[in-house]
């Protein structure tokens, strides 16, 4: 027997910062988990009641590959009234298992082997290992929090070679809850162009800002045409078990990924779509509501880690507060082990989303407003002990 019949680029994959810590987490009593990336609330009501109206209705088939005619009409209709892009329900439009799939398909789609895709870290932590899956090279480049976390041109320029293919960017992002720029997208815009890169805009928080506008990158002039939209329902409407949500873009390119999607996923869940169908006809309000209960918390995690002595950006987007904890004089890694031995409350390390995070953590206020107060209770006293 071989020792391993595993290819090596899975067996060079990282496992998840985050996943090693929730392994933990999950034997421990009374803890307080600032640590998950995903909403507290159930999916809002009249979305549960489409999607068990479709099951008892018998829609337990598969749909097209791209998915349901009227849900990509409807994602059609939606991204133009909100932003202006115009994309050919038809043609341009996949609906995917999720942001997950869709980069799955967008990257094995694009990636010839050796390829370079471009980064900004700190960043969802599939974005690597996506590109290395697809058989290309994750190139990182850092972004700081003396720029808001937004990406530096200069920095994004000087990674580029001969080799690089995308780059690929997530705002609202995680886990900084930076939001960019419509200058800085602009940057990102005209060295896109002027190296002939594409794309891909992870836009699955668009709908979680407070107080700043959301810029869709396809909207931005010129870069319909080299822009791949990833979007979804996790976060925006609570769906992240629904595992539901769809990558845009001019058809050339959304012929690839389509028949990556349809080789590797068939369709994806029909009951999802439905539900997905009700989620942007009528969901509106309901994220406003929790938007607005995020943004009330937004402020409470925000001022109470600054209070304590953890500089804290403010985050205009997505639901994570992002302290830089090197006041303790402990590296990331061990504040958010000791912090959840000693106080019981989990927070991500930093440098589990890539270069950048280093002596930072990550704290997601997806959690309610109670739990916060509690939380940042036995920060004080950690604070106390490391301040
Ligand atoms: C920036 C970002 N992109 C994509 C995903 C994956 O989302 P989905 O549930 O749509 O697969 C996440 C999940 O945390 C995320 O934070």
């Amino acid at each position: 027997m071989k020792q391993t019949y595993l290819a090596q680029r899975v067996i060079d994959l990282k496992p998840s910062g985050i996943r090693k810590f929730f392994d933990i987490v999950a034997t421990m009593k009374d803890v307080i988990s600032l640590g998950i990336g995903e909403p507290d609330f159930t999916t809002p009501d009249h979305i549960l009641q489409a999607g068990i109206r479709s099951l008892q209705g018998g829609q337990t088939h598969y749909t097209s590959n791209a998915g349901r005619r009227q849900l990509r009409q409807a994602l059609a209709e939606h991204l133009q009234k909100r932003y202006g892009v115009v994309y050919d329900p038809a043609t341009e439009i996949v609906v995917s298992v999720g942001v997950s799939e869709a980069l799955y398909m967008t990257m094995t789609a694009l990636l010839n082997p050796g390829e370079e895709v471009i980064i900004p870290t700190p960043c969802f932590v599939a974005y690597q290992a996506e590109v290395i899956l697809a058989g290309g090279t994750p190139v990182e480049v850092p972004t700081l929090a003396r720029d808001g976390f937004q990406l530096d041109p200069q920095a994004f320029e000087a990674a580029i070679t001969p080799r690089t293919k995308a780059v690929l960017i997530g705002y609202p992002n995680n886990p900084t809850g930076a939001v960019a720029s419509r200058q800085s997208l602009l940057e990102v815009a005209r060295i896109a162009e002027k190296h002939d890169l594409i794309v891909v805009s992870d836009e699955l928080y668009d709908q979680l800002v407070y107080g700043v506008e959301h810029v869709c990158f396809p909207a931005l002039p010129g870069m319909w045409q080299r822009t791949i939209l990833l979007g979804g329902f996790s976060k925006n409407y609570a769906m992240t078990g629904w595992r539901i949500g769809f990558a845009a873009a001019p058809a050339d390119l959304i012929k690839g990924l389509a028949r990556v999607h349809q080789y590797t996923i068939m369709s994806a869940p029909t009951i999802a779509q439905d539900a997905a169908l009700e989620a942007l006809l009528n969901g509106a309000q309901a994220v406003e509501e929790m938007r607005q209960e995020y943004n009330r918390r937004r402020l409470l995690i925000v001022n109470g880690l600054n209070q304590l002595g953890l500089p804290t950006i403010e985050p205009h987007g997505a639901f994570y507060a992002f302290p830089e904890i090197t006041v303790t004089g402990l590296d990331e890694e061990t504040f958010a082990q000791k912090l959840l031995e000693e106080e019981r409350v989990a927070v991500v390390p930093g440098s589990a989303f890539g270069l950048g995070g280093e002596g930072y953590v990550r704290c997601s206020y997806a959690t309610a407003y109670e739990k916060i107060e509690q939380a940042l209770e036995r920060f004080a006293r950690f604070m106390r002990r490391y301040g």
